[in-house]
């Protein structure tokens, strides 16, 4: 069984590492040479934790893995190829840019030169499968091919888990032979019966678009709950894991901040949202957690400005810039707009991220960066905390506190025991409490 992933991406590249490890001899494509020279040298271009050791496992050990700008010479004999590509947001009308799909799938279709699978992985707006389908069916035979639906679930900062011990499988096609046929690919994985889920192409596609939108629903939900929390003297942690001690509900994704970014639940909320429109459904639900997120790191800002009141000649640290722990990815990150907003008000932002990546502080350097969060903290005003970096957890804020201007602490992450905090001489103020 020959595999193609075509988009070297987060989900491109986790799944052709991953499929490698589960005894795949897997192709990966990208129309971008520099990219795929690195990769083919075994340099990783996504900050991942375990990427890299399965690149130098599965190029230089088992050389099931290789990588190549051609469909053409990755597609002879193959049996399945994966589109990965990206899906961002046109900007215009926040629908989902198939450009990339479309021009990937003519591609295959030009290629395909015996039976094979192709699958859309990447998230993708109901009906594009079938859309590919037609693009191939214009070239090739309907017996030399199927389309399947396969969306990915992993998380960034935990790829590699996510795609070896899934929650579930989503497998969505119009026939039983495609089914069984990507079905066994995760055979490997030794998973009960009943992680599998089989459907149609249509629901495999909404299945991803709505769970993402859930999710960013939930947070949204949490966060304006949080909002009253501050304003009647409850507090969110308690409200949340009350909350989630409903097994209905669940405790996940519960967790009140200054909101959800990255590149996926902005995105994917705001197409979903066009689907919607594009098919004359009310999705008023998703349209003001849209709106609820995009506004939140102003409230944020306006916020901390009220409770203190920062000039121009105020200087605060801001810890953690991407928008999770774990990854490098600014993608979206709500600290980085929190920064260039509290920036437009003439304060300046000292910063410490241990994984924002060079060309990122290039690309914002509007904002000082140091090499240590104790480094940053140094004579500023106040500090913010964006992302719930695990080294934060053990800052010694006994240190910090000496050299620091005004002890002040804006815990976006409710990371910090407050009275800890506080014995310490800090003023500490965190979301919802
Ligand atoms: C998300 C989904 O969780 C994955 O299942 C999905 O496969 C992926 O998008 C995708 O579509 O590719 P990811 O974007 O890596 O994964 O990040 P999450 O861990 O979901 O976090 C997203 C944002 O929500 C982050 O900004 C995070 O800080 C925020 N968040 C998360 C909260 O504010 N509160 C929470 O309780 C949880």
């Amino acid at each position: 069984m020959k595999l193609v992933i075509v988009g070297t991406g987060y989900v491109g590249l986790v799944s052709g590492l991953c499929f490698s490890e589960l005894g795949f001899e897997t192709i990966c494509v990208d129309r971008d040479a520099a990219r795929i020279n690195e990769l083919k040298k075994g340099v990783c271009p996504i900050f991942e934790p375990g990427v890299n050791e399965l690149l130098e496992k599965h190029l230089n050990n088992t050389k099931l893995i290789s990588f190549t700008t051609s469909i053409k010479e990755a597609m002879k004999n193959s049996d399945i190829v994966f589109i990965t590509v990206g899906t961002p947001t046109r900007r215009i009308n926040n629908e989902a840019d198939l450009t990339s799909i479309m021009e990937v799938a003519k591609e295959i279709a030009e290629n395909i030169n015996s039976y094979c699978v192709v699958v859309t992985k990447s998230t993708v707006p109901p009906g594009t499968t079938n859309d590919v389908k037609n693009i191939i069916k214009s070239k090739v035979l309907s017996e030399n091919f199927d389309v399947v639906s396969n969306p990915e679930f992993l998380k960034e900062g935990s790829a590699i888990n996510d795609f070896m011990q899934p929650d579930r499988v989503v497998i969505g096609a119009d026939s039983e032979k495609p089914k069984t046929i990507i079905k066994n690919l995760y055979k490997n994985l030794n998973l009960k019966e009943n992680y599998f889920f089989l459907t149609t192409i249509e629901s495999s596609e909404i299945i991803k678009y709505a769970s993402n939108s859930f999710l960013a629903t939930k947070i949204a939900f949490i966060n304006q709950v949080s909002d009253l929390c501050e304003k009647v003297g409850a507090n969110i942690q308690d409200v949340s894991r009350g909350m989630g001690l409903d097994k209905r509900i669940g405790a996940k994704f519960l967790e009140a901040g200054p909101g959800y970014g990255g590149s996926c639940f902005p995105k994917d909320v705001k197409a979903f949202i066009n689907s919607a429109k594009k098919n004359d459904v009310n999705f008023s639900i998703l349209e003001t957690v849209d709106l609820s997120n995009e506004i939140r790191p102003k409230e944020i800002v306006e916020k901390i400005i009220n409770l203190q009141p920062f000039d121009s000649s105020s200087t605060i640290c801001l810890l953690g810039l991407t928008f999770k722990p774990n990854t490098n990815d600014i993608r979206d990150s709500t600290s980085i707009k929190i920064a260039k907003l509290l920036n437009e008000k003439k304060i300046k932002i000292n910063c410490y991220d241990p994984a924002i990546s060079k060309s990122d502080k290039l690309k914002n350097n509007q904002f000082n960066y140091f090499e240590s969060p104790y480094e940053a903290c140094n004579n500023v005003n106040a500090i913010i905390v964006g992302t719930e970096w695990k080294e934060f957890l053990s800052l010694d804020f006994a240190k910090i506190k000496k050299s620091i201007n005004e002890p002040i602490i804006f815990d976006l992450r409710n990371i910090y025991n407050q009275i800890e905090i506080e014995k310490l001489g800090f003023v500490y103020y965190g979301i919802g409490k």
